[in-house]
């Protein structure tokens, strides 16, 4: 199974951000496939990785979404906090250092917050301001990814509770 541990936001939010993205160009993400990844695993199995999560530790938070980028490098187009909020970045510690005890390997890139809302995109200039977004944060999922010639589909396999 191709697994990752993800934030997935408010339907109204993904619907606000796949609006946002519509116009830019490339492959937009659709609403329904808005996410924040927080750890990606690849091919893994769900069970010790659902065991671990449980073991993770993190406090209910917002998710503020205040900047518009463009990876040249990956050609996305993303949005993120200008600064990862502490109770996230101590979740995503204690998730990985969890994934870490359960002998999952992880990539070593240092984390960034952020939201990819379309791919292959051209550069695209000035990015217009993102509309405002609420996106609570009460819980994190385990979800895995089928691989589509037309784009993945994603299937939320559980939900861990923030405490
Ligand atoms: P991305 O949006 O920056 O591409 C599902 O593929 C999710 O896992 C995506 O949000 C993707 O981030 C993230 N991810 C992180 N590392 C990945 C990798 N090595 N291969 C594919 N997806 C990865």
């Amino acid at each position: 199974m191709r697994l990752f541990f993800a934030l997935w936001p408010p339907l109204e939010a993904a619907r606000a951000l796949a609006g946002w993205a519509a116009p830019l160009g490339g492959r937009p993400v659709p609403a329904q496939n808005i996410h924040l990844t927080l750890a990606f695993l690849g091919a893994a199995q769900a069970a010790p990785a659902a065991a671990a999560a449980r073991r993770a530790r993190g406090a209910p938070h917002r998710l503020p979404l205040e900047q518009a980028r463009y990876w040249r490098r990956s050609e996305i187009v993303w949005a993120g906090p200008r600064a990862t909020p502490p109770a996230l970045e101590s979740l995503v510690q204690s998730l990985h250092l969890e994934l870490f005890r359960a002998e999952f390997i992880l990539e070593r890139r240092p984390f960034v917050a952020h939201v990819t809302l379309a791919r292959k995109a051209p550069p695209p200039g000035m990015l217009p301001a993102l509309p405002p977004i609420d996106w609570p944060v009460h819980e994190f999922t385990l979800v895995r990814s089928h691989p589509q010639a037309a784009g993945s589909i994603y299937e939320v396999l559980e939900a861990f509770a923030l405490q």
